[in-house]
């Protein structure tokens, strides 16, 4: 089976982890400081801050933002769990906004729409790899006085204009889960180029602590390990490599593909696309539902995945406060969606294979 996610290790990975391990300096010191410094560089900001995982690093940067109780957040509906449930972590709520047909991402008028006096945030899901509108969202932000964060979480590398994913809005947020485009094991980042949030996130980070045993707000334990950002390091000095094959892969796809009534992924001209998905479109002409052609590829050694089944104001514990919602492009996509494997384990002689056996259907 050509699997739909392969994470990379090399002997480089388990040298430098081996080397921290030794050092007896496994907890957040040195190493963790320089991931966070050269990650943040890569991104183009000025600041970083490593956290456990994604989710952690959205919650702390959804906090810092001063986000509350009562407040209001504006999530796209399309995207991963935790785009919404780290705002309601803060006890606040998460407002969902319609996508747009072809990138799937957040539709900058259906932000404009959700806006009301509470709302105090916009998350921006760069989903599969391609960057939301972010200077439209910037624009609308800073007309209603919100914060703009980037949920970067699939989009290490990315960029919109030349801008890279990261540097795009006030904060954004990294997940580096092992199937993510690069990985620590599990561990998360905020950047940002503002240097007054940065020291809050980190505060928040590490119990609220301002000083050694000196607690001046409610922290967390958020903090990365020397051993998970070994990995990031190495892996960081590669991601570039990573991106290249994934989109090659993707090239392949998008060029073989031609069978009827399949839509290959859409790339904005201004959009660099990084393909942490590989995202086909099953319209209703093609002759198989989107879960048959999920089996044919499996019975022909190809896995394959939806991202994402449900739309979040769907999702069991979201239904019951938004059971009047309608978001019909968000609702359509998740019908439709299917992922191909797009890493960079996977052969250019596999993707032609892949293609082959689509257009063959
Ligand atoms: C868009 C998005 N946001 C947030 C997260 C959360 O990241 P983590 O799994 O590292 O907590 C993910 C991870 O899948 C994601 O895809």
């Amino acid at each position: 089976m050509i699997p739909i996610a392969k994470p990379f290790a090399s002997d480089e990975e388990v040298a430098h982890v081996r080397d921290v391990i030794l050092s007896g300096m496994m907890a957040s010191g040195d190493v963790v400081h320089e991931f966070e410094q050269k990650f943040a560089e890569y991104c183009g900001t000025n600041f970083g801050v490593a956290t456990t995982n994604g989710t952690t690093a959205l919650h702390a940067a959804l906090l810092a933002a001063g986000v509350k109780p009562g407040d209001e957040v504006i999530v796209p509906a399309f995207t991963f769990f935790a785009s919404a449930s780290s705002v309601s972590m803060c006890g606040a709520k998460p407002v969902f906004a319609d996508i747009l047909p072809d990138t799937y991402n957040i539709d900058p008028k259906s932000i404009e729409e959700k806006i009301t006096d509470k709302t105090k945030a916009v998350i921006g899901v760069h989903i599969f790899g391609q960057c939301c509108n972010a200077p439209a969202i910037a624009d609308i932000c800073k007309k209603h006085n919100l914060t703009f964060i980037e949920d970067a979480a699939q989009a290490h590398g990315a960029s919109w204009n030349g801008v890279k994913a990261g540097a795009l809005g006030d904060m954004a947020t990294f997940s580096f889960y092992p199937t993510k485009n690069m990985t620590t094991g599990e561990g998360g980042m905020v950047v940002t180029n503002d240097k007054t949030l940065a020291d809050v996130i980190r505060v928040l980070c590490n119990h609220g602590q301002t000083e050694k045993y000196l607690h001046t707000m409610l922290g967390y334990n958020y903090r990365m390990t020397n051993v998970h950002a070994a990995i990031g390091l190495e892996q960081l000095m590669r991601v570039d490599g990573f991106t290249a094959t994934r989109q090659r892969n993707a090239r392949i796809f998008s060029e073989g593909i031609t069978a009827e009534g399949l839509t290959v992924p859409y790339v904005a001209p201004e959009a660099v696309h990084v393909y942490h998905q590989y995202v086909l479109r099953v319209e209703d002409s093609f002759p198989m539902t989107r879960d048959e052609l999920m089996q044919y590829l499996a019975d022909k050694g190809i896995g394959s995945a939806v991202h994402y089944p449900i739309p979040l104001h769907k999702q069991p514990y979201y239904a019951e406060e938004n059971k009047d919602m309608v978001l019909p492009v968000a609702e359509d996509a998740a019908k439709r969606v299917l992922s191909l494997p797009v890493h960079p384990a996977v052969t250019e002689e596999e993707c032609r294979y892949i293609v082959d056996v689509i257009n063959n259907i």
